[in-house]
């Protein structure tokens, strides 16, 4: 197991800088590549799953879609009208025209009627089958790195070390959302609160989430899990949340790499690709950046 930990001027005797800002090891390497691999698998599982969604671009709450039936919360098209053909996107009934990205879009003077524009789709043209091959490819890969994360974030302490939350988490908030706010970090050992909220919420819930209701999709799970469907209130249900879990992961990835530029990009890149993170100098006699990794 890698528990090593040490401050840079064990790691890199002679810097100038060692005793001020200690370089600790902070992501073991089962958080690491265990991360690249769910971002590599998200990256291509967003891009296939707009492609899938353009064959039917509608979400509906419930058992049953098609004629007949007013449950339509979400549609994306195109329709004709007196400037010519418009690209639209439907919320709970509010129309907004989205041309140009959302309904139609494409090369000026070869625009076409598609939900999610070629560039944000795989493959770029219309392939549904291919789309299908890529999106579960990679959800296995997803499913199985996340299984390895766990078992591996258990035994190496960092579930609850890092992520458990405490009761000083929620005494810290306040604080927490105070320092975000003013873009004020503090380069310590442990994660804070947001974050370990904003990492527990992706994790726990918003990816078990995904795979549950990509699980309950499938038709040939139906006899495996027979009361999946049942519990997330029918087929076309699961495919919404689904669809909702998609967009709060894109709003986490945003904010992610926002809160990454913000908190300084090489440091915070360093430490999820080789483990090795610079922290704040220690105040004295805290010896917090020196406990193991
Ligand atoms: C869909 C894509 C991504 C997801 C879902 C994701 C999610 C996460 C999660 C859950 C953690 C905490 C992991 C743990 O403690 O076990 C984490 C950490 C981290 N991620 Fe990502 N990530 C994504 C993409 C990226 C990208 C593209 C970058 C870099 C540009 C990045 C940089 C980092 C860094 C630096 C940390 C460590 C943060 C820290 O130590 O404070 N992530 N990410």
């Amino acid at each position: 197991m890698e528990s090593v930990a040490r401050s840079q001027s064990a790691a890199d005797p002679g810097a100038s800088a060692s005793n001020e800002k200690p370089l600790i090891y902070r992501q073991s390497r089962w958080t690491r590549l265990t991360h690249w691999l769910w971002a590599i698998s998200l990256f291509f599982m967003l891009l296939s799953g707009l492609q899938i969604f353009n064959a039917r671009p509608q979400l509906y709450i419930g058992k049953e879609s098609g004629f007949g039936y007013n449950n339509t919360i979400f549609a994306i098209g195109a329709e004709n009208t007196n400037v010519g053909p418009r690209g639209y996107t439907e919320i709970l009934g509010h129309r907004f025209d989205t041309t140009g990205v959302l309904g139609w879009s494409g090369p000026a003077g070869q625009e076409t009627s598609r939900a999610f524009p070629s560039w944000a789709t795989i493959p770029s043209y219309y392939d549904l089958g291919t789309a299908r091959v890529v999106h579960f490819f990679f959800a296995w890969i997803l499913t199985t790195t996340l299984i390895v994360w766990f078992v591996a974030s258990t035994m190496n302490g960092h579930l609850r070390r890092d992520l458990a939350p405490r009761l000083d988490d929620l005494k810290r908030l306040p604080q927490d959302i105070i320092d975000h706010a003013k873009l004020r970090f503090h380069h310590t050992r442990e994660y804070n609160t947001l974050q370990k909220m904003a990492y527990g919420g992706v994790l726990f819930v918003l990816l078990p989430l995904m795979i549950i209701t990509g699980l309950a999709m499938s038709p040939s799970m139906d006899s495996v899990l027979p009361f999946l469907n049942d519990l997330l209130g029918g087929r076309q249900t699961a495919r919404t949340i689904h669809f909702t879990v998609m967009v709060l992961l894109v709003a986490f990835f945003i904010v992610h790499i926002l809160m990454i530029l913000a908190a300084g990009p090489i440091n915070e890149l360093r430490s999820i690709i080789t483990g090795w993170y610079r922290t704040d100098p220690p105040a004295q006699d805290d010896k917090t950046t020196e406990r193991s990794a």
